[in-house]
């Protein structure tokens, strides 16, 4: 359950304490360390994974090195939902491995598609329910469960390596399950006390291979959409629901720094992190016209000098509330363009109402009650792919330049009739694009670019 707050929230910018996505390196250390993650990049690369995370790749999270077809209704190719009916389940997270296999999360467990659309296992998790985008690393699928688990799965069968139980619960927040340097990372332990009822209290750290526990972390104030993501080899970012800001050392959980938070707010909106150096995070405090609930992009978006943040913007579960994507100049936060996106026409959003009983039938949870939009993807065109409350999955560009996202050249859709959940992340690979609504996986396909063509 979401939240409903009548304010409006600000971006954030922090300086990372030391860039390593820099070029340049003036002294010995800083040469050291790039040449490091060079070659961690390589080896993360030698795994082909084409969308690894529901933010993507590290280090470009939330950008493809791929272009995604901009015609939406002309690339849809198939969709799925639970064969007993869209409501027999709630779908989140998608990412795609090096052969365009696409794996789902969703509130009944875990799904491996080929890029046909044919199921090739199935992982099933209920009573528990998986709200997080799953993670690849090393043929495994990493993913979290309402009732305390973390697991992974063998990529090829689908069939358990290793489950934990770290506490006794994890939210039906929409978070995001990464991993890195071995490392697989996930929030746990919901209770009371939280500046919104029950929420995540811990970040955990485990060994992905063997699910051995690592580090625990307590940030300051729990979390929301748990999206931690990494700044280099040895540390990781993430926030809390206040919009704080933690840097911890990746192999001990020991902080590193932390900077910002507004006492007493909750959002659940998520950080990006610019090959600038800086972390970008969100905060409940007034300052943009409508609540950035979620995890911004940071890439180059089309006919755009430098770098950009594409920052969804709306006040979710309130009927007649409009959402909006901005876009800010990466470096100092001017307004670049405006994406006027629908207003909400019920009282709750697209999909969510008309499935309530027969979800409660199925055992999952009764209703999605999602940010007002997605997570937010860049292509290598600088295309912003993103999946609004009223159902529409958008492909936006600004063409003319004048600041307005507005007319059939600058905007696709495709009507997918449900919102899409916080951990809903567009996700990428050559010639394809996979999106989870709250209740199906829809795949685009480029009709120029064959996807085994890597
Ligand atoms: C994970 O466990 C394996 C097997 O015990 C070990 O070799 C590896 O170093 C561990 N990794 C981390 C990050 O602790
Ligand atoms: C993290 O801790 C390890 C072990 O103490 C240390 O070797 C490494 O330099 C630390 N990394 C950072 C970024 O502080
Ligand atoms: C809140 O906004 C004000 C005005 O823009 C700014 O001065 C302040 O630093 C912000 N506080 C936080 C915690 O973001
Ligand atoms: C926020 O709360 C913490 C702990 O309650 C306190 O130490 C800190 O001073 C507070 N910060 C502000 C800006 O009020």
């Amino acid at each position: 359950m979401k939240p409903m707050i009548s304010g409006l929230l600000i971006v954030i910018a922090f300086r990372s304490s030391a860039s390593t996505h820099g070029e340049d390196c003036q002294d010995a250390e800083s040469c050291s360390q790039l040449l490091l993650q060079t070659h961690l990049f390589t080896r993360d690369r030698a795994e082909e994974y084409h969308w690894a995370s529901g933010r993507g790749n590290f280090p470009k999270y939330a950008v493809s090195a791929h272009p995604a077809p901009f015609n939406l209704p002309a690339a849809f190719t198939w969709q799925w939902h639970h064969p007993l009916g869209r409501f027999a389940t709630l779908t989140y997270g998608t990412v795609i491995d090096g052969e365009s296999n696409i794996y789902l999360s969703a509130a009944d467990g875990v799904r491996k598609f080929d890029q046909h659309g044919t199921i090739l296992w199935e992982y099933l998790s209920l009573p528990a329910e998986v709200m997080n985008a799953p993670a690849l690393y090393s043929g495994m699928v990493h993913a979290s469960d309402t009732h305390g688990h973390i697991f992974a799965l063998d990529m090829r069968t689908g069939k358990q390596v290793w489950r934990t139980r770290v506490a006794e619960k994890i939210g039906q927040d929409n978070g995001f399950n990464m991993v890195h340097e071995g490392i697989a990372l996930a929030a746990c332990d919901h209770r009371k006390p939280s500046n919104y009822d029950e929420a995540n209290q811990k970040v955990k750290a485990l060994n992905a291979s063997t699910g051995d526990e690592l580090w625990t972390f307590h940030p300051d104030t729990p979390v929301w959409n748990f999206l931690p993501l990494f700044v280099d080899d040895s540390s990781v970012v993430f926030q809390d629901m206040t919009g704080k800001v933690y840097r911890l050392n990746l192999s001990t959980g020991l902080l590193l720094w932390k900077a910002g938070g507004l006492n007493g707010t909750w959002t659940d909106g998520g950080v990006a992190v610019g090959p600038n150096g800086l972390v970008y995070a969100v905060n409940l405090n007034l300052t943009t016209p409508r609540p950035p609930n979620n995890a911004p992009a940071v890439g180059i978006v089309k006919n755009l000098k430098g770098f950009s943040v594409v920052m969804p913007l709306c006040q979710q579960q309130t009927r007649g509330a409009t959402c909006d994507v901005h876009v800010y100049d990466a470096e100092t936060g001017g307004l670049r363009w405006i994406f006027h996106g629908p207003a909400q026409t019920g009282v709750l959003q697209a999909g969510d109402a008309e499935g309530i009983s027969r979800r409660i039938q199925h055992g999952v949870r009764a209703a999605c009650l999602p940010n007002g939009w997605s997570a937010p993807t860049i292509d290598s065109d600088g295309t912003v792919f993103v999946g609004n409350e009223e159902g529409n999955f958008y492909a936006l560009r600004d063409m003319d330049g004048d600041g307005v996202i507005f007319g059939e050249d600058e905007v696709a859709l495709y009507d997918t009739k449900a919102s899409f959940a916080g951990s809903s992340s567009p996700a990428v690979a050559p010639g394809l694009l996979a999106v989870a609504s709250c209740d199906s996986l829809f795949v685009f396909k480029s009709s120029t670019i064959h996807p085994t063509g890597f």
